[in-house]
């Protein structure tokens, strides 16, 4: 009897696999931390090739585990959006480096394009803005200035990370689903289809990209050769996209926040597409039998990943879980402030040329002040985003948080603090695996519709706000002086 799910979440920093039973209890999982490659300041690639090696044995880890493949009803994919992956048609090998959504080799010609007066028809189309976090100016980058990509002709193939990872899986199967494929700033998020205006406007020849489809259904079958017999990819989703349906957002103002590599808060808003009055996105939040749900998202770039630098680049602490202590161990912040434009600015200010600062350092600051800027920048990055939304009439009643970072207690009550509304965590934090997991159960027919499918969630726990108006206007004001010197 096929009574496992296999997501495959393949994130910026590590790929997983994660064995599901059909109620949604995550009963192992394998993790392989990826490669980042950092060639120039402002780049970011990954080996394609890495990527495919550590999913396919990550994912053939719960195969065994699950006792074969005929116990697999189904595979959901998820993953990091906007990277982009040339490939060759005739092997599925890659062609070039993987640019990273957090590479920002094309801010030049961003900011042309936006010079031209092209953000405002970019934004009605796709819902983004000019900014070279979206894959559409990074595929005309490298068409430009990588030769080998013209050299085989009509056998290249491009995609963002699922599209590859599906075309390795089932040998050959050339897809992308609607949420991956609102991303590339090539796709128009209103009619669903790839759009001529945009694919001339960054160089992308049709021809090349894969076909849009559904987030569930039959997506494709994997070759028996990977897992010993065929199993059906039946779900699909970015990551982001993938965390709100696992964070159950099914009505029109649930909102979530996922802190991962970076932080990406989305609001469903049903069916209707809005587009942000400030510098906000929309964005496709799932796509099933045609039909598109939308969400509102703000995207910011550097959350998870500034306390992998503190730890790996600048040796300040021993443990991502050192930060609670330290936060815990002082006061306050002692007037120092940390902005985290390791990668430019996303949302709401979109400043790619951004850098980050740490301000406020006299002799009496230690490094338990700087970690406890460096959690607290989180409160403040949302805080902006939550200013942002309610200014487009989507404000939050309340936030459900999720990802690698929220295990953090004390960040998650700061949350609340500096936000003052209710955050909600799961029990398990994973809810981009388990949406992709719900998309999966749902596309092999397991579950009739996402809703019935959010019974595979489990309990939550609450964060009331506790701080008094002045503490957290404090802050805030801090917060401004500090984000005002990087902005300059
Ligand atoms: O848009 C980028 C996002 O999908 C990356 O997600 O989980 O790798 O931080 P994550």
């Amino acid at each position: 009897m096929s009574e496992y799910i296999i997501v495959i979440d393949e994130g910026t920093t590590s790929t997983r696999a994660v064995l599901f039973t059909a109620d949604g209890t995550a009963v192992d999982s394998c993790q392989r931390p990826l490669t980042q490659h950092y060639p120039a300041p402002g780049l970011v690639e990954h080996d394609a090739e890495e990527i495919w090696k550590l999913t396919l044995e990550c994912a053939q880890t719960m195969v065994a585990k699950a006792g074969g493949a005929d116990r697999i009803a189904s595979i959901g994919i998820t993953n990091q959006r906007e990277t982009i992956v040339f490939w060759d048609k005739r092997t599925g090998k890659p062609l070039a480096p993987a640019i990273v959504w957090q590479d920002r080799r094309t801010a030049d010609i961003c900011a042309a394009l936006k010079e031209q007066g092209e953000e405002s028809v970019v934004q009605a189309k796709t819902g983004l803005l000019l900014d070279p976090y979206f894959s559409g100016s990074k595929i005309g980058w490298a068409l430009e200035n990588w030769p080998q990509l013209k050299d085989v002709g009509a056998h290249l193939a491009v995609g963002t990370v699922e599209s590859y990872l599906v075309f390795r899986l089932t040998g050959g199967g050339h897809i992308t689903d609607a949420t991956n494929a609102s991303r590339t700033a090539l796709m128009a998020i209103g009619s669903g289809g790839w759009d001529d205006g945009l694919t001339d406007l960054f160089g992308v020849p049709r021809d090349i990209l894969p076909e849009i489809t559904d987030c569930a259904g039959d997506l494709g079958t994997t070759l028996p050769e990977h897992f010993g017999g065929p199993i059906r990819i039946a779900g699909m989703a970015g990551d982001q996209q993938a965390a709100t349906i696992g964070q159950g957002c099914f009505a029109v103002g649930q909102t979530k926040a996922t802190f991962g590599t970076g932080a990406f808060v989305l609001t469903q808003t049903g069916t209707t597409l809005r587009q942000s009055r400030n510098r906000l996105l929309s964005t496709i939040l799932y796509q099933l039998g045609g039909e598109r749900h939308y969400a509102l998202e703000g995207s910011v770039f550097v959350a998870g990943s500034l306390v992998q630098w503190l730890r790996d680049d600048l040796g300040l602490i021993a443990h991502a879980a050192d930060t609670e202590t330290l936060a815990r161990s002082v006061a306050d912040n002692g007037g120092v402030y940390l902005v985290p434009a390791l990668s430019g600015l996303g949302a709401p200010h979109w400043r790619p040329d951004a850098r980050a600062n740490i301000s406020g350092l006299s002799f009496s600051a230690t490094k338990a002040h700087v970690a406890r800027a460096a959690l607290e920048a989180m409160a403040h990055q949302t805080h902006d985003l939550k200013t942002a939304f309610a200014a487009d009439g989507a404000d939050w009643a309340e936030l459900r948080i999720d990802g690698g970072m929220v295990a953090n207690d004390w960040m998650a009550q700061d949350l609340a603090d500096m936000l003052a509304i209710d955050v909600e965590r799961p029990a398990f934090v994973e809810t981009t695996a388990l949406g992709a997991a719900m998309l999966a159960a749902v596309g092999c027919g397991i579950y009739k519709s996402l809703e019935d499918a959010a019974v595979m969630r489990g309990g939550v726990q609450r964060f009331i706000p506790n701080m008094e108006k002045h503490a957290r206007d404090a802050r805030l004001a801090g917060w401004s002086n500090a984000l005002a010197r990087v902005l300059q």
